[in-house]
Order: structure tokens, then C-alpha cells, then sequence
């Protein structure tokens, strides 16, 4: 495992609320898919960018659209508790040698002052406080479909040293929820939330610094059938990787390509990120109990194994 860095102090930033902006090689398809077909509502549009969000957000945006050469994410925002939290965050990037950037009026639009990191991991992070409050939907029912996205649930940061990633993210404040780790001590995945939900953002074992999703629920299980009967409808149904079903550590199989596909994050230049190898072991080739990729029976070693895809 490589060393933890020189974190030698913390930071406790509060999240409770968050966005993602992304740079997307194709406005209009992006466009049709998050509004058209998920349902995210557009608060503010351009050429060049789209801001959406979901059912129960009542800031300006969750997820921003912009076009960009590649497919990649520019920030994983957080709401912190006071504006004072972002001058801590500045001292704190600071001492740990990161590239910082503040702008009083905000990288993006609906979003006050802010401050924008390169993390000692290589994701772009930023933290606001300062926002514009839009029209709740709460009551707009005529926007509240069977499949409605109702708030940005969490991140899923891929990253070959998982263990130097929950170090440097409960030096933020994050606690981890679970992990998946072998009998010899290796960390394949952690979940880690800020607040009281099941968790806020993930780091998975892989090549990165990438990003693998990010994850908008539902109300109900049910909303989550009406959206792949919807992208089944529209013959979109290799959109759906995987499910409907559990997935993770409650004992069920994890979803394969957390170990092998994920997209891009770029720089605070906008340039994407060099891409770092894991050279721990995948969870793809062992089998750890019934959190990963293992057999039904303890002892099996041929037929059917979980994690796979037919
Ligand atoms: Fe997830």
C-alpha cells in the first residue's frame, strides 16, 4: 500500500447537499437522455450548458451538462454547513499541497462563492455554500412520473489505493458505512457518508483517479422498474448495465465493471487526469464471502458465479 501523505491536519466539511458537474461530448443526446428520458427538470439552459435537477432538490441545480472534447467529470460538489467551512477547506488543501482555486462569484451558475481542489487523489472536488434557491417541485405534479429521480444520492470515485482514499476522506469528516476486504487485509471498495444516509460517496479499487456514476434515487423500488420498463419501451434497454436487483455488500453480487470501466476527471485546466494503475488485487479474480464476486456455496469452484452477466 502506498503511504497516506502528509494529511497532519482534518477538516470537518459538512454535505448537505450536492452536484456534479460533467463535460459531455454530445449536448443533445445527453439532453435527451437526462431530461427526456430520466426526467430531470432544466433550470437554466444554453449552448454550451445544462443545468438540471432532481424532484426534491431545491437549489439550483444537481447535475450540470457541458460540453466538453471528453466525456469526463469537472467537479464532485458539496454544500458545506457555513461559509467559514470554505475558507477551512481553503487552509486545508493548502497545507496538504493541492492546487486550490476560490471564486467569489462561482464556477458555474446558481452557485456563490466556491471552492474548487485538485484532491490528493487526483478527483477535482468543490464546496459552496452560497446558493440560489429555485421553485420546489414538491407540488408540481404534473412532473412527478412513475420513474422520478427525487435527490442526488452519492458518487462512486474509482482509485488503485482505496486505503490512502478513506484516510484522506475521514480527514474531511466522511466516516465509512461498509467496505469489502479480503482475509489478507486488502480493501477492494469503501462506502463513507458525511451525513446520515447510507453513503455520500464510494472509492472503488481500480485505475484512477476516475469516476464510475452518480447515483440519483428513487422513492420506491417501483420507480426503478417504471424507468427500465421506460428505457425497455424505448429500445434503450443496453442502457441498463445491471438489474433490477440489490447490488454491493449486503451479501449480494457487485457490479462488474466497478473494477473496469469509469469515466475521465479532469484538472482544474480542464484536462483530463492521468490515469494511475491499482496494483492490488482485483476483486474480479478472488471471491470474498458473499460481498463479491463469489459462488452460491462456500465451496463450489465451477458453475455459476456471482458478479457474472449473462
Ligand atoms: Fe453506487
Amino acid at each position: 500500500m502506498a503511504s497516506t501523505g502528509p494529511n497532519t491536519s482534518s477538516c470537518t466539511i459538512g454535505a448537505p447537499g450536492s452536484s456534479a458537474t460533467t463535460t459531455v461530448t454530445d449536448l443533445a443526446a445527453s439532453r435527451e437522455f437526462y431530461v427526456d428520458v430520466l426526467g430531470l427538470t432544466v433550470t437554466e439552459e444554453d449552448d454550451e450548458t445544462i443545468y438540471l435537477r432532481s424532484l426534491e432538490e431545491f437549489i439550483h441545480h444537481n447535475l450540470v451538462l457541458r460540453k466538453g472534447p471528453v466525456a469526463a467529470v469537472a467537479a464532485f460538489s458539496y454544500r458545506v454547513r457555513t461559509p467559514e467551512d470554505l475558507d477551512r477547506a481553503v487552509a486545508f488543501y493548502r497545507e496538504l499541497g493541492c492546487r486550490v482555486e476560490r471564486r467569489e462569484d462561482g464556477f458555474v451558475k446558481g452557485i456563490g462563492d466556491s471552492v474548487r481542489v485538485e484532491d490528493p487523489l487526483g478527483f477535482p472536488y468543490e464546496f459552496f455554500y452560497a446558493v440560489e434557491h429555485v421553485e420546489r417541485l414538491a407540488w408540481r405534479y404534473d412532473l412527478h412520473t412513475p420513474g422520478a429521480l427525487v435527490r442526488l444520492d452519492h458518487f462512486n470515485q474509482v482509485t488503485p489505493d482505496v486505503p490512502k482514499a478513506v484516510r484522506h476522506y475521514q480527514d474531511l469528516g466522511f466516516r465509512v458505512t461498509e467496505d469489502i476486504q479480503d482475509a489478507d487485509g486488502v480493501v477492494y471498495a469503501a462506502w463513507m457518508r458525511r451525513k446520515p444516509t447510507v453513503h455520500d460517496t464510494a472509492t472503488t479499487g481500480g485505475d484512477g483517479p476516475r469516476m464510475h456514476h452518480v447515483a440519483f434515487a428513487t422513492h420506491e423500488k417501483h420507480n426503478i422498474l417504471a424507468i427500465c420498463d421506460k428505457l425497455g419501451a424505448l429500445r434503450r434497454s443496453d442502457a441498463i448495465e445491471r438489474g433490477p436487483g440489490r447490488h454491493g455488500v449486503s451479501g449480494n453480487p457487485v457490479v462488474p465493471s466497478w473494477y473496469t470501466d469509469a469515466s475521465l476527471v479532469l484538472d482544474l485546466d480542464g484536462n483530463p487526469q492521468p490515469v494511475v494503475a491499482r496494483t492490488d488485487a482485483s476483486e474480479m479474480a478472488v471471491t470474498i464471502g458473499a460481498d463479491g464476486f463469489s459462488y452460491t456455496r462456500k465451496d463450489d469452484t465451477e458453475e455459476y458465479k456471482l458478479g457474472n452477466q449473462l
